[in-house]
């Protein structure tokens, strides 16, 4: 990285609240491992906090309100550090922050820098400026680079065994409910150089399982390692398959995808790939092809089953996870009725459920027929005992079944481990701690809604 720390002081304190998904969480950390080298300690209050920062989401109404309830309870805590002599940061990052960023200093005056997703980067740079701004000293030069190379490495990972990795941000999908497009910009895919990099250096500390992040991460299409086809491009799946022959990464999983981008390459590397794991998150939102079509997501439910049947053929032991939408505008019982058919025609392992939120700026929000609050209340709760209906069943029908699983840590009673099914269901059972960071097999032999337990087979480790 570019970031030169020159003389700091006494270590200040960092605050990091993290709202939304996955890539908000590891944006967080990528944002912390870029500030500590800068003198700041991470702290677990925002309390006598000297910089906060709320890293937030904008994909539901809640989400964001909960912004302005926290930078309220700031206020008083801002004001007491003052009066202590000292000076507390406030910063909004996120998509919230993104889409509303002069409304958020508008209504909330305690907020001192507003940074969106694409500038993280700048967070040095920018903090610094708005300590020069109070005419306290400038404590960093930061040299603006491209966008990822600037990011440090995170650091955390280093403790844990699975990792996320970002390989690709934005969207250029339009879904008519979605934030996205216009919070995170466009498509962009990382360079497979960079990417193989950042994956090896895991593996060198130990991680066994990487995730790979993208809100669009079957859309990947990053430039091809130098040596390669010139000019070239890889997608998905032979990203996949070059991060595969990585020495000590057994497991391989990739989230978020869109149903349209998963090509015949992709579709093919459950079947050949044996480290990529047998458990897809594809969102569909809604089962019925009038309220696709008004979602603007560009197939049809007839499609998303063919191709969830043709995973199938080619990796029976797949399991599925998704995303639904009850109550978007023009939304009528009988398309509920609809997606309800969908869930039973698919059977789904997990999947998460909202209720439509109105999101000013996106077609959908201009949209006729808004559905009633209360009506999207019920749907949700049928949808949602469905879910969990074939939540258990899933979980039920692993009993008796062999799982590989990559312990993680030591379980809540003394001689247990946790450790992660392929399916990402939490498993435990008795065994040695040596065997944290290793994958064993187990024999389920019970399950509940959340969790798997189970029969160590061998102390013998071995690939996923
Ligand atoms: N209202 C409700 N849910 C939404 N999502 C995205 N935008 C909205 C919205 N406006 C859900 C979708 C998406 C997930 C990340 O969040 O299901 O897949
Ligand atoms: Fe949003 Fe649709 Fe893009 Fe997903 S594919 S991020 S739902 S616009």
């Amino acid at each position: 990285m570019t970031a030169k720390q020159t003389e700091t002081t006494a270590r200040k304190r960092l605050f990091i609240r993290t709202y939304g998904c996955q890539m908000n969480v590891y944006d967080s950390e990528r944002m912390r491992d870029l500030l500590v080298p800068l003198g700041y300690e991470p702290a677990d209050a925002p309390e006598g906090a000297d910089l906060v920062i709320l890293n937030t989401c904008h994909i539901r109404e809640k989400a964001a309100e909960k912004v302005y309830s926290e930078l309220g309870r700031l206020k008083p805590l801002k004001a007491e550090k003052e009066a202590a002599g000292g000076q507390m940061t406030v910063t909004v990052a996120g998509c919230v922050a993104q889409a509303e960023g002069a409304e958020i200093q508008r209504r909330a005056p305690v907020v001192d820098l507003v940074v969106g997703p694409q500038t993280y980067h700048r967070l040095p740079e920018l903090i610094a400026r708005v300590h020069r701004e109070r005419g306290e000293a400038l404590e960093t030069e930061f040299e603006v680079e491209e966008k990822f190379d600037a990011l440090a490495a995170p650091k955390r990972h280093v403790e844990g065994f699975s990792a996320f990795v970002t390989v690709q941000e934005g969207c250029d999908k339009f879904c008519s409910f979605c934030v996205v497009p216009y919070t995170r910009g466009a498509e962009y895919s990382r360079p497979a150089a960079q990417i193989t990099a950042e994956v090896r250096a895991l593996a060198a500390r130990g991680v066994r399982e990487i995730t790979l992040l993208g809100q669009n991460v079957n859309a990947y299409s990053g430039e091809a390692p130098a040596g390669e086809e010139a000019g070239g491009r890889w997608g998905l799946a032979r990203l996949i398959r070059h991060l595969a022959m990585i020495g000590g990464i057994d497991r391989i999983r990739f989230t978020t995808s869109h149903p349209n981008d998963m090509d015949e390459d992709l579709i093919e590397a459950f079947a050949s790939e044996e480290k990529l794991m047998p458990y897809l998150h594809l969102p569909v939102q809604a089962g019925s092809d009038r309220i696709l079509k008004a979602m603007n997501r560009k197939h049809t439910v007839a499609e998303y089953v063919a191709l969830i049947e043709r995973l199938r053929v080619l990796r029976p032991d797949i399991a599925l996870s998704g995303d639904f939408i009850v109550g978007f505008p023009g939304e009528q019982e009988s398309d509920f009725a609809d997606t309800m058919k969908l869930v039973e025609t698919v059977g789904y392992a997990s999947a998460f459920s909202f209720k439509y939120s109105r999101r000013p700026g996106t077609p959908g929000a201009a949209m006729a027929g808004q559905v009633d609050e209360a009506v999207k209340t019920e749907r949700l709760a049928r949808l949602q005992a469905l879910l969990d209906t074939q939540q258990q069943a899933f979980n039920a029908s692993m009993v008796g079944k062999s799982l590989p699983v990559l312990f993680e840590r030591k379980g809540r009673n003394p001689g247990q481990l946790g450790g992660r099914s392929p399916y990402l269901q939490g498993v435990h059972c008795d065994g040695p701690a040596s065997l944290i960071g290793q994958i064993a097999m187990v024999e389920i032999v019970s399950a509940s809604k959340n969790a798997l337990g189970g029969r160590l087979l061998s102390g013998e480790s071995c690939a996923a």
